[in-house]
């Protein structure tokens, strides 16, 4: 069966962390794994802006023996109304893997629905589950490992990194929280996923409005922008509820004294982060941003050539 890794539970827990494993492995001998020499194609699309994202797939894949093809998809069919489930489909038949970067999650799953190959979410309205496989691995280096450790989101609760968090967080046994202004909660049925994964993994989570609460002890200090791609006019204010959610000194003074910050970028500095945090000692950012290289290069590995790999497949 093919696998594809469209949500962070895509992924097993053992499999996360065997990914992770392999991501570490990875970065220390960056260039001493060549699982996709041949080269084996894999087409990279974009349905929506990128900069970390689309380098990062690009190098990765070229660093692997790859050959990347990245493809904004106004070039291509995909916006004329070219069946997706089509596209999958013929895609298949020319490389070994489809990364894309899409709009809601009924895209990439119809994508994922034709394609004869794995298929990985580049982030959508509702996960970016390749950034949190970066943004684990940067916990894993900077707090010696996830399990049991707390990791606080704040901001804009509903949106893909949010989600995000709350899956791959409690597959990661950590504790969730996530803090955001009302109508700004994720979905009830990830948060209900989430703990049911949490109940497994020794995590848990929690999803507050008070920010206060949401960060208290945290180990992980987390947020991202309070305007997705694709949210731009979507009428709602995005500013004035969240701002008692700015990750600024007074609110990461209550997070844990050694806590680290994370945010996956871009920033927009002065809103949801000030400039003395992201740049601040405690910041990972910048190591968060260089992971999502070794990250993606080890799910490539695990989906293309798990022997390579090392790591057991968890089939469903
Ligand atoms: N963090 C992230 O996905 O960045 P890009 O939008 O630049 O790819
Ligand atoms: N939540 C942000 C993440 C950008 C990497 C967005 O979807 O625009």
């Amino acid at each position: 069966m093919t696998r594809h890794f469209l949500r962070d539970d895509d992924l097993s827990p053992a499999e996360q962390s065997a990914v992770l494993d392999l991501a570490a492995r990875m970065k220390a001998d960056r260039f001493g794994h060549r699982p996709l020499v041949g080269p084996r194609s894999v087409a990279v699309l974009f349905d929506k802006q990128s900069l970390r994202t689309r380098i990062s797939f690009d190098a990765g894949i070229a660093e692997l023996g790859g050959h990347p093809l990245v493809v904004d998809t106004q070039v291509t069919h995909f916006g004329r109304g070219e069946s997706l489930a089509d596209a999958g489909r013929v895609l298949s038949r020319y490389v070994a893997a489809i990364v894309l970067r899409t709009h809601g999650d009924e895209r990439i799953a119809e994508v994922a629905a034709g394609a004869s190959v794995p298929v990985i979410n580049a982030l959508t309205d509702g996960f970016h589950p390749c950034q949190l496989l970066a943004d684990l691995l940067t916990i894993r280096e900077r707090c010696g490992g996830t399990a049991g450790r707390t990791l606080a989101y704040v901001g804009d609760g509903a949106n893909n990194m949010a989600q995000s968090y709350l899956l791959a967080g409690a597959m990661a046994g950590m504790h969730v929280r996530i803090g955001g202004p009302a109508g700004f909660a994720p979905d009830a049925a990830v948060v209900q996923r989430a703990a049911q994964i949490a109940a497994d993994t020794g995590g848990s989570v929690r999803v507050v409005i008070d920010p206060a609460q949401a960060v208290r002890d945290a180990d992980v200090l987390a947020t991202d922008t309070w305007t997705s791609m694709g949210q731009e006019s979507d009428g709602l204010d995005r500013i004035t509820p969240f701002l008692p959610y700015q990750v600024n000194k007074e609110l990461l003074g209550q997070a844990a004294p050694d806590a680290i910050v994370l945010h996956c970028l871009p920033a927009h500095r002065g809103e949801e982060i000030t400039d003395e945090v992201l740049d601040g000692p405690q910041s990972a950012v910048f190591d968060q941003a260089e992971n999502r290289l070794h990250a993606q290069k080890a799910l490539l590995t695990f989906l293309l050539d798990p022997t390579t790999a090392g790591a057991a497949t968890d089939e469903p």
